[in-house]
């Protein structure tokens, strides 16, 4: 089947094609299969999505379809639960991905400073990534750090109690490579 350009993301194009993964990642996908029931295979789908989006950079359409075959699961079965967490990209990010949190408690106490600072600094809108590659900013409901309001996640790392000049600090030090 010939690939189709949906407006789903604006960003996914869906094919018929599969993966191709490495035997030792096909190795190591069976590796957490093995730590679920065998009738409950459904339940290995998160960690093998993060080894999708780690190999392919993001959750393809072809990824995905590797994962319904070895999980014998729906192709929507996949998409429905990588749509859902923020952790799952559908498409490539920058090397620092900037999710700042717009839900409630960091809304009332700065969000939309915070991420209207960071995108100016950087020359984006929130779902731009810059030129150079290096910056994605997104902005993503509760990341449940509320009590450490407003607060945005880079990588696996969180950054709490957000202020402007934290933030500055922060873009400094990761635009010098540190
Ligand atoms: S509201 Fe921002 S972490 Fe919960």
């Amino acid at each position: 089947m010939a690939s189709v350009a949906t407006d789903y993301t604006n960003q996914v194009v869906y094919t018929d094609e599969v993966a191709d993964f490495s035997p030792e990642i096909v190795e190591e996908m069976r590796a957490h299969l093995v730590k679920y029931p065998a009738d409950r295979k459904r339940s290995a789908l998160i960690p093998l999505l993060f080894v999708v989006q780690r190999e392919r950079g993001y959750i393809d359409n072809e990824g995905v379809n590797f994962l319904a075959k070895f999980l014998d699961l729906e192709v929507t079965d996949v998409w429905e639960t990588a749509t859902f967490y923020s952790m799952f990209n559908m498409r490539p990010v920058g090397k620092y991905h900037i999710q700042v949190c717009k839900t409630l408690s960091c809304r009332i106490l700065g969000e939309p400073e915070i991420t209207g600072h960071i995108c100016d600094r950087l020359g984006i809108k929130p779902g731009e990534t810059t030129e150079d590659g290096l910056f994605t900013v997104t902005r993503v409901e509760c990341l449940g750090s509320c009590g450490t309001a407003p607060m945005m996640q880079i990588g696996f790392d969180y950054h709490e109690d957000l202020t402007i000049e934290k933030v500055d600090r922060l873009l400094d030090t990761l635009k010098a490579g540190k």
